[in-house]
């Protein structure tokens, strides 16, 4: 299967077909995920939602390559993005370059994503040079949080929407293939549309962008208490988990589980020998090994 480039990515808009992105953290999610988004953000919002810290800033390298990595392992066609995290591009460019290279190299990611516009646009125009294709991401950006006051919708008002188009135009020059609007004014991400060739994702930016993107978890209504008003759940599994853990946990204290369904014994050897012989030619990911 063809895996989606970032340049087919970026000509999307050209033909006028929009662009969606969901993120993923791990190989059994980007199983279910991977045949039906273009592109698969893994974001450091991993920091928040698997490592369980109020913002992103904890996130490191290290645990960027992991993430990448077993991703990587279970996609065939979506397009791999790479969050760089927080302190490993803002030093210098030539720290961007290696940074990303990590990514690119042990994560196995095909692009990756920083935050901020002109002041790391130098950092862009180096990475891209190394033939790395970088997204960026305005408005909203998480790894600022302290400095911004909080989550809090930015760009509002005629100056720092102006701003906000200003670093979209300085990333687009130095090579992004494409741009995330996290959190600001529907309008604002329209214009901002309008104006670059390259595509617009969106995340609480209105319909007006090119694409969207969503954390998983959170469409999926596994933090049912977060739903902040960009964000839709498409199902809502938080209630069938913990329905099923309950049941799991009754029958086990019960003694309904497991049966002699579940249970192997000494009459049936064939039996287990047969299993144990599918179990030996699978790997680790549950696939057949050729
Ligand atoms: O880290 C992340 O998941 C992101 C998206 C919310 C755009 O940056």
């Amino acid at each position: 299967m063809k895996r989606i480039s970032a340049l087919e990515l970026r000509d999307k808009k050209t033909r006028g077909e929009r662009i969606d992105v969901s993120t993923a953290y791990d190989a059994t999610f980007t199983r279910l995920i991977d045949p039906h988004v273009d592109a698969i953000l893994v974001g450091d919002s991993l920091g928040m939602v698997v490592q369980g810290h109020d913002d992103t800033l904890q996130v490191t390298l290290e645990h960027m390559v992991y993430h990448c990595a077993a991703v990587a392992r279970s996609s065939r066609r979506a397009h791999l993005i790479g969050d760089l995290p927080f302190m490993t591009y803002q030093v210098s460019p030539s720290q961007g370059v290696e940074s990303a290279g990590r990514l690119v190299q042990s994560g196995s990611v095909q692009s990756v994503k920083l935050e901020g516009g002109q002041a790391v646009a130098a950092t862009v125009e180096k990475i891209c040079q190394a033939g790395i294709p970088v997204m960026g991401h305005l408005g909203l950006t998480p790894q600022s949080v302290h400095s911004l006051g909080g989550f809090k919708v930015q760009g509002r008002g005629s100056k720092a929407a102006a701003r906000l188009l200003d670093d979209a135009l300085a990333l687009e020059s130095a090579g992004v293939f494409a741009l995330v609007l996290e959190m600001i004014p529907s309008e604002a991400a329209a214009t901002i549309s309008e104006a670059l060739k390259v595509p617009t994702i969106g995340i609480g930016a209105g319909s007006r962008c090119d694409g969207q993107v969503l954390v998983s978890y959170d469409m999926l209504g596994l933090n049912p208490e977060f739903k902040p008003r960009f964000v839709e759940h498409y199902a809502e599994l938080a209630s069938p988990i913990q329905d099923a853990m309950r049941a799991y946990a009754d029958d086990v204290r019960a003694g309904r589980f497991p049966t002699k369904e579940h249970s192997y014994r000494q009459a049936a050897l064939e039996v287990v020998k047969s299993e144990e012989q599918a179990l030996d030619s699978k790997t680790p990911n549950g696939k057949h090994s050729p």
